[in-house]
């Protein structure tokens, strides 16, 4: 069942979005050849719970972080440690917020320094794919049309998106109903109705689409090693279209 949120409750949901994005931002000055992902992880950890929130994801399904930061070819759920970023790394930041009741989720990718043309396509073409399926989110669509929107984009420009993780619903819970593909027909999945509310998390590979989860039961790798990339936004459906919940984020410049 697919929840429907009053307006009330889209504004608890935003409250902690807002969280969300700013600790993303916080993150993003904080990316510098050297520091380490443990040292991000303690940052937000500090900043959501100065706002009187609660990271989502600490002691999720026993997850023992504040944040997961996924270096390269991570493609999500990277655990925080004394690894140091170094100069034309890409890092991916997820972070959800958990306050007053209600959950926010978003992640961002960061070049650290310079990076390789390729990896710099690769962060463009993610977030381009993130931002085309929320721009398919209103009442009276079908799921499927932000699906579609989002591989259609990835694998115009010849990359790949993973199959095995995908997006969710949102709200009291961290993951509900419905799932959010980063694949599929237009056709395919429920009819968007206002008040649902969606965390949208394309996740992409700059090679193959297969992946493989390491012997800590979290980190997730791409098969072939290639580079991934990972954008997400909690969103609200209306009639008039998408309504992001996490901003401001990395991306609303000053
Ligand atoms: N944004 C991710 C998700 O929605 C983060 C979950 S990590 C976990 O699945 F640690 F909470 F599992
Ligand atoms: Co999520």
């Amino acid at each position: 069942m697919i929840a429907i949120r009053r307006p009330d409750e889209v504004e608890r949901i935003r409250a902690s979005g807002r969280i969300v994005g700013a600790a993303l931002r916080l993150v993003q000055e904080m990316i510098r050849p050297g520091v380490t992902t443990r040292e991000i992880d303690e940052e937000v950890e500090r900043f959501i719970v100065a706002q009187e929130a609660r990271p989502s994801f600490k002691g999720y399904r026993g997850y023992p972080a504040s944040a997961c930061i996924s270096v390269n070819d991570v493609v999500v759920h990277g655990i925080p440690s004394s690894r140091q970023l170094e100069e034309g790394d890409i890092v991916s930041v997820d972070v959800g917020a958990f306050k007053d009741g209600y959950h926010g989720d978003g992640a961002w990718t960061f070049p650290v320094g310079r990076v390789d043309e390729a990896s710099a396509g690769l962060l463009r073409v993610t977030r381009e794919a993130l931002e085309a399926g929320i721009a398919r989110a209103r009442a009276g669509h079908r799921l499927g049309e932000i699906s579609h929107a989002i591989q259609q984009h990835v694998e115009s420009h010849g990359f790949s998106v993973v199959r095995m993780l995908v997006g969710h619903g949102i709200g009291t819970q961290l993951h509900e109903d419905p799932q959010v593909p980063n694949f599929g027909g237009r056709r395919q999945g429920p009819l968007l109705a206002a008040g649902m509310v969606l965390a949208v998390e394309p996740m992409v590979n700059s090679g193959g689409f297969e992946v493989y989860t390491e012997p800590d039961q979290w980190t997730v790798v791409t098969r072939d090693h290639s580079r991934s990339a990972h954008f997400e936004h909690t969103i609200a459906v209306t009639e008039n279209g998408p309504d992001i919940l996490t901003l401001p984020g990395p991306g609303s410049g000053a």
